[in-house]
Formats: C-alpha cells, sequence, structure tokens
C-alpha cells in the first residue's frame, strides 16, 4: 500500500465518458467507476478529447496548457507535430476531466466515432495524453499531472501501453509509468476488418507504430497492441474473461490471449445505486421500493400510455433497451417476439437505435399488433428509466456480452431479466429455482430461439402466481452490483501493480 498521504494517482485515458459523451456503456463504466475509486482515496481523473458538441458554456473548462506539440512520426519523421490544448474540468460532484484540444480531429467533428481517419484520432489521443505526462513532469504548472498509472479503456487507447514500452520507454517519468488495458469489448479492434484482411496488412503488433499520416497505421490493430503491451489487462466480467481465450469468443485474438492469459483479470462492471434508484428516480410517475412494488403499476400504465398500448395492468410488459447490434441477439428476440404476440396475451415495448435491417422489423411488428407493441428506435437517456419501472422482464440473449449494464439496471427497478447465459449476464443473472425461490431471472445457455422461448414461457407462467413473483422481484432488488465491490479490485489491481513496480526499481 502505498501511504495514505501519497494516494495512487490514476489517469483513465478514454474516447468517451459521462456527462460530455456517452455513446455506449463504456462512458458511463470510466465515469462510474472512476468516481467510486476517489471515494477509495485513489486520485482518479479523466483524459479524453474535447468534442466539438462539448459544451462550454455548460461545462467550465479551463484552458491549462497551450500548444502541446504532440509529435506524429518517430527518428527523422519526428519533427512533425499536431498542435493540440489541454482543458480541464474540476467541479467537486465529479471527476476531474482532463480534454485534449484539436480543431481538425476532434473539435470539428459532430461524432464521437466512425470517421474514416479514426485512426489518426485515437492515435492522437494515445500520444497526446503521453505528451501532457511528460510536459507535466517537466515542469509544474496548475493542474499538471503525473500518474502512476494510466488505464486505458477499448481500442481507442491501445497504442498508449505500445508508446510507454517502445517510444517513450527512455523518456525518465514515463519509464515507471505502469498501464492496465481495459477490453469493454473485443469486437472492436480498429479500423480494418482484421478478420478479412490479407496476409500483407495484418499487424503482428511489435513494429513500431506508424507514423500519422503513413498508410501503414490505418492496418494496425490497436486492440492487439493494447493487450500485448500494457502491464495489465482486465475485461469486465469474470466469464468474458475466461470465453475470450476461446475461438468462439476470440475475435481472432484468442491465441494471444492465452499466451497472456496470466495477466488478465475480470471485474464486473456495477452500477451507481445512487443514481439508479427507484425510490428517488424523478423520471418515474411514482417512486418505491421493495416495501411498496405496488406503485409499480403506475409506472406501468404510464409505460402504456406513453407507447400508446392497451393501457391493463395485467398485461405482462416485456421489453428490450439497447443498442441494435448483431451482439444483443436481436434476430432472436424478432422471431419468438413475433411468435408469442399471435398466441399470448402479452406487450412488447423496444428503446434504443441502431441498425436499420432491425429498426424495420419492430416497425412491421409495431403495424401488425399497434396495441401490443411500443416501440422509439432511437438512442435515449431518460426513457430506459421507465421503461424498467413498469416493465415485467427485460429480454438479453446476446451472442456475446462483455458485461451489460441493462440487466443490472432492470434489476434495480424490479424488471425481470430473461438471458443467454454469455458474458457478464451468466455473472449477475441467477436462473430462478421454484424449488428453492432463489434466483434473479430466467437464463438459457444455447444460441437457439427454441431455448430462449422456453424461458420466455417459464417467466410467463412463474408470472401467474404473484407471490412467486414478488419473490423474484425481492431476490433481483436486493442484488448488490454497486460500484463499491468492483472498484476495492481496481484498486486492489493498482497496488499489486505499483508493488511490482517498486521491487523492480
Ligand atoms: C461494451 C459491452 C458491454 C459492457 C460495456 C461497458 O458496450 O458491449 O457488455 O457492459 O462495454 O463495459
Amino acid at each position: 500500500m502505498q501511504s495514505k498521504y501519497q494516494p495512487i494517482k490514476v489517469l483513465m485515458v478514454t474516447a468517451e465518458t459521462r456527462p460530455f459523451a456517452s455513446v455506449g456503456g463504456q462512458g458511463a463504466v470510466v465515469f462510474y467507476l472512476t468516481k467510486a475509486l476517489r471515494t477509495l482515496g485513489i486520485d482518479a481523473r479523466i483524459f479524453m478529447p474535447k468534442f466539438g458538441f462539448i459544451d462550454e458554456k455548460k461545462y467550465q473548462l479551463n484552458c491549462i496548457y497551450k500548444n502541446l506539440k504532440v509529435p506524429t512520426g518517430h527518428g527523422a519523421e519526428n519533427k512533425q507535430h499536431l498542435i493540440c490544448n489541454v482543458k480541464y474540468f474540476n467541479e467537486k460532484s465529479q471527476p476531474p476531466v482532463y480534454f485534449l484540444e484539436n480543431m481538425e480531429y476532434y473539435e470539428l467533428r459532430e461524432n464521437v466515432y466512425g470517421y474514416s481517419d479514426d485512426h489518426i484520432r485515437w492515435a492522437l489521443l494515445g500520444r497526446g495524453v503521453l505528451e501532457f505526462i511528460k510536459k507535466s513532469s517537466e515542469r509544474k504548472f496548475k493542474e499538471s499531472f503525473v500518474p502512476d498509472i494510466t488505464h486505458c479503456h477499448d481500442w481507442h487507447s491501445g497504442l498508449v501501453p505500445d508508446f510507454l514500452k517502445t517510444q517513450y520507454k527512455d523518456q525518465k517519468t514515463l519509464s515507471t509509468l505502469m498501464s492496465i488495458f481495459t477490453i469493454h469489448n473485443l469486437k472492436f479492434q480498429g479500423v480494418t476488418d482484421y478478420k478479412n484482411s490479407s496476409e500483407v496488412n495484418l499487424d503482428d503488433g511489435r513494429s513500431p507504430v506508424s507514423p500519422f499520416f503513413s498508410d501503414r497505421l490505418k492496418h494496425l490493430n490497436f486492440m492487439k497492441r493494447g493487450i500485448l503491451f500494457s502491464d495489465l489487462v482486465t475485461t469486465v466480467s469474470s466469464t468474458y474473461s475466461k470465453e475470450i481465450l476461446t475461438p468462439e469468443y476470440g475475435e481472432g485474438l484468442d491465441r494471444l490471449l492465452a499466451e497472456v492469459r496470466s495477466k488478465i483479470h475480470g471485474i464486473v462492471n456495477g452500477i451507481d445505486y445512487e443514481d439508479f434508484n427507484p425510490k428517488t428516480d424523478k423520471r418515474l410517475i411514482a417512486n418505491y421500493d421493495q416495501e411498496n412494488l405496488e406503485a409499480r403499476v403506475e409506472n406501468k400504465l404510464a409505460l402504456q400510455k406513453e407507447f400508446s398500448l392497451k393501457k391493463d395492468s395485467k398485461i405482462p410488459i416485456l421489453s428490450y433497451v439497447g443498442r441494435l447490434d448483431d451482439q444483443k441477439g436481436i434476430d432472436l428476440i424478432v422471431k419468438v417476439i413475433s411468435l408469442l404476440l399471435k398466441d399470448f396475451d402479452i406487450q412488447f415495448i423496444q428503446v434504443g437505435g441502431g441498425s436499420s435491417h432491425y429498426t424495420l422489423k419492430f416497425q412491421e411488428l409495431k403495424e401488425m399488433y399497434p396495441e401490443k407493441v411500443g416501440i422509439h428506435p432511437f438512442p435515449n437517456f431518460d426513457l430506459p428509466r421507465l421503461v424498467f419501472s413498469g416493465s415485467d422482464m427485460i429480454l438479453m440473449p446476446s451472442k456475446f456480452e462483455p458485461c451489460g449494464l441493462v440487466q443490472v439496471e432492470a434489476m434495480r427497478y424490479g424488471s425481470i431479466p430473461i438471458v443467454r447465459a454469455t458474458g457478464g449476464l451468466a455473472d449477475t443473472v441467477e436462473n430462478f429455482d421454484p424449488e428453492t425461490g432463489q434466483g434473479t431471472g430466467f437464463v438459457f445457455k444455447d444460441y437457439s430461439k427454441y431455448s430462449f422461448f422456453a424461458q420466455i414461457v417459464r417467466a410467463l407462467e412463474t408470472y401467474k402466481y404473484k407471490k412467486v413473483w414478488k419473490k423474484i422481484i425481492a431476490n433481483a432488488m436486493k442484488s448488490d452490483f454497486s460500484w463499491k465491490n468492483s472498484a476495492q479490485k481496481y484498486a486492489d489491481l493498482y497496488n499489486a501493480l505499483l508493488r511490482s513496480r517498486n521491487s523492480e526499481i
């Protein structure tokens, strides 16, 4: 343990964090994890790009470093630079955030992801953060920061561990800087389709990082480099940390991951129990806790009204909240829900945007069953809470799921998850056992419509026994997936890492 007068200093490097930019689960995880680490006495801060849509009138950002020169190559090419500023956000109630500002690559872009020069944008983030740390170590300036550990998230920051072990290894401060790399989703590894790449374009992961403006940079596998060069790798659940060692889930990196398995740790994500609290959540029509579950009925009726469904509190509502992406098993939902709607008195609600292939399918269902189906095919920040508080069941038949947050959020609000036993879903939802009364949801193993269908029917039958259903809700609402435990596990890893560094020096 470091002395309590010198807290461990950690800098999260990420493409997104709440509340500034939050596209997927990662943005929530980085924010709440950093917050929880700070309550444990760790000086954790965040480093990310300053995108143009981040409102400087709403958030007070101070420019703390002007004209940070970020080299774009190495050796003789090192002379070409991109010029950035670093801005800082520091408000008591929130984790401090450093923003890397660059007009061309961040400021003028409306989105976080999805540009043809993304390889340059994320290489700039990776190198920009190291240049900022280097400057901080050379001379103290207001809000300068020299962390002990950089904690990098997904492929966008995958070059940080690589730079540290190669081009920056002789720089005094950076040579002792440790790195952790967290895999949120192994499927996304960089800008190239690595599975279908020709041999010449494959990245062995070990060649020097190409200069920013060379074509070769496009083919580098940032994810692979993050895994190879970091001191520790974590994934967002224990089951996923084992699954990725197999060809089925390894996305082409399973052999590499198996080789470095001794440095891989699985730590399940949490959710913020203050923010996600049905007792105080202002987005709900009626607040409740385990003692007055009857209040859920009001939310249910409001939900039915919101989606123009038949208003009847007895009809079970099954919902899907999340991205419309193949990963999430949407094809199974479409098949099974179409069958159920024919024969069962149920309602189905979908909230979240994504592939138009799926939005069209749900649109068709809405047209066929206007009083039974409700759709909101766009991302939404508030609506999910109402869905969790008024639905009876939440569907998550994912093909793979590194962690998944929706099932945990749903349980907190008393909506019962029906999930496939993969990744974080396997780690957070326990199959209901009618004999013992234990369990928080309904779980199936095979990725098949039959297995999924069987669990939904089992859930619908159980739903008829009000007392039993109440017990499942109580089990779900009682389960504890707050950040406290998981943040402590990260803190333990940081400590172990620094101990190993100190014993080497
Ligand atoms: C990704 C994963 C999801 C995980 C989230 C946060 O979006 O697909 O399973 O919960 O990252 O770690």
